[in-house]
């Protein structure tokens, strides 16, 4: 076969004085031109040999640079016929398809429509023609919370998910910091109020969201919140009118779907699949959703990561409907394979999404901090909305992670803590390859701090998390992330907090609880049979 001639990319620069890594510039500048239509679909890159020669920069360079843009889909290769733009990026989706018309006055696009919406001002109707009858879900049955409470209250048992390795947190090093600042107290940092939160730890969060993430955001984006939750809650409130509809993935993230039912909201399962949330069966579903929730670098509770050319779509839907995408990154930093993708908010050229990120997995649940980075259009609705649902977490617990993060710890806590949680994904699957063939399929991931352990056909998930709560053993129900039923039934397993002894052990205790399951079942609700 004749392989087509390769595309130059001459025109490429690359900045040897940089702080950026050359293989990074050199991913930055193809993946630019792809996005921008300036390479095409199907266009054959140059061989990574005739590349370094041009640039002048090592083959390895070249060779990494490639292999990102292989793993994020931007590209498509095979030893021997070259490397070529996907062909999953067809052309229409690449550049930023034209903002609609504006009906409204100047930004009445971007305007929020939740609790800043003026009174009598029209939702943007976007010229389209009256909605149709609008779907959603019944509430859910929120009486769950007294069982699940109880159970989060507790110290984790294997396999609570959601935890971090506790037994590996720089406890010591934490106090010295926290006492330090304790020790420097100034009235400009109890005595002030900080909006949207302490500026040196929002510069901090942005310059690393900006370089480990791939997000476009200055300082003043962010707003520090008190976890995810709140990040949620302020997104539902400020985004969403009443009864507006949000797309969530089926399975997805349960105390979203309850946070959105709580406010109003109507959720819209969409499925999801080994690409992430399928956009084309939310369109069909109800394209006139006001937002889009969703986990796009490691789809919780599955796992998958969002193709490029879904994140395309969803971008174009959002932009097009005048929707949002409220994005999710809840635990990018624990990718064992491959690098971290970067975030789909970096790929926002319409000022659509609005990112959420965490520090319950990096430091622990109970700190509850957490950040929002918002389109710079939307920083005063969303200032707003934090400081009067009560500003933002304890400055002096913000101020100490500023110093963790600024000294370097943080950096250091996440490479040690990465190496580990995949010694334990691997310790878990191991364990339960030996004890757990023929009642939960377990397999690795490529990310995360879970494993999703597949039940046999028939076995109901919450049947098997009771018997395992009789045994000591906490698993979430896979049921339990489902607005809409699905027909697999699986049981979450968390593993980064447990040393190998409790996983080993677990495991057993896993073993002899699903073995018993064909006994009759028990009435008892989950959070009884816990109980101490
Ligand atoms: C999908 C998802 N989002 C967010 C979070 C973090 O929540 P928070 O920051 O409120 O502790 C979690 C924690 O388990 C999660 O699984």
């Amino acid at each position: 076969m004749k392989l087509s001639a390769p595309v130059s990319l001459v025109g490429l620069e690359l900045h040897r004085d940089s702080t950026t890594a050359l293989h990074r510039q050199l991913y930055d500048g193809v993946r630019q031109a792809i996005l921008a239509g300036q390479l095409v679909a199907g266009a054959r890159l140059p061989s990574t040999r005739s590349l370094a020669d041009t640039l002048e920069v090592s083959r390895n360079t070249v060779l990494l640079a490639y292999e990102q843009l292989l793993i994020e889909g931007y590209v498509r290769g095979k030893v021997g016929a070259g490397t070529y733009v996907a062909s999953c990026l067809p052309d229409g989706l690449l550049r930023p398809p034209p903002m609609p018309m504006p009906s409204g006055p100047p930004g009445a696009l971007s305007r929020p429509g939740g609790i800043f919406r003026r009174s009598g001002q029209r939702r943007p109707t976007n010229g389209s023609p009256r909605r149709p009858s609008q779907p959603g879900v019944p509430a859910p049955d929120v009486s769950r919370w007294r069982v699940w409470g109880r159970l989060l209250a507790r110290s984790p048992r294997p396999f609570r998910i959601g935890v971090p390795a506790l037994d590996a947190f720089p406890w010591k090093l934490w106090g010295r910091l926290l006492a330090r600042q304790w020790r420097s107290l100034s009235p400009a940092l109890v005595g002030g109020k900080h909006p949207s939160g302490y500026r040196p730890l929002r510069e901090l969060i942005a310059a690393y969201l900006r370089d480990a993430r791939g997000l476009a955001c200055t300082p003043d984006q962010v707003i520090l919140v008190g976890g995810s939750q709140q990040g949620l809650d302020l997104a539902a409130r400020v985004l969403l009118g009443p009864r507006a509809a949000v797309w969530v993935e089926n399975p997805g993230y349960p105390w979203a779907h309850d946070l959105f039912h709580a406010a109003g909201a109507r959720l819209i399962p969409v499925p999801v699949d080994a690409e992430g949330l399928d956009v084309a069966a939310a369109v069909t579903r109800y394209r006139h959703a006001r937002m889009a929730l969703v986990t796009p670098s490691h789809q919780f509770p599955l796992g998958a990561t969002m193709s490029v050319a879904r994140r395309l779509l969803l971008l174009q839907w959002a932009s097009h409907d005048n929707a949002w995408i409220l994005e999710d990154d809840y635990n990018s930093e624990y990718r064992y394979r491959g690098q971290p993708l970067p975030a789909l908010q970096g790929l926002d050229r319409n000022g659509r999404v609005i990112y959420l990120g965490t520090l319950s997995k990096v430091l622990f649940p109970g700190w509850r901090l957490g950040y929002l980075v918002v389109p710079p259009d939307l920083i005063d609705a969303f200032s707003t909305a934090s400081f009067l649902a009560g500003y933002y977490p304890p400055i002096l617990n913000q101020a100490v992670l500023a110093d963790f993060i600024a000294e370097g710890h943080f950096g250091r806590h996440v490479r040690r803590m990465r190496s580990l949680y995949e010694e334990r994904q691997g310790r878990l699957v191991e364990a339960a390859k030996r004890r757990l063939t023929g009642l939960l399929a377990v397999d690795t991931a490529e990310a995360g701090m879970h494993l999703v352990g597949w039940l046999p056909a028939g076995t109901s998930d919450v049947e098997a998390a009771r018997h395992c709560a009789y045994q000591g053993i906490d698993v979430l129900p896979l049921s339990v992330c489902c607005v809409e039923k699905i027909r697999k039934h699986g049981l979450l397993l968390g593993y980064a907090a447990f040393d190998e002894r409790s996983i080993v052990d677990g495991v057993q205790q896993m073993a002899a609880a699903l073995q018993r399951r064909d006994r009759k079942p028990s009435r008892q609700p989950i959070a009884a049979s816990v109980e101490m």
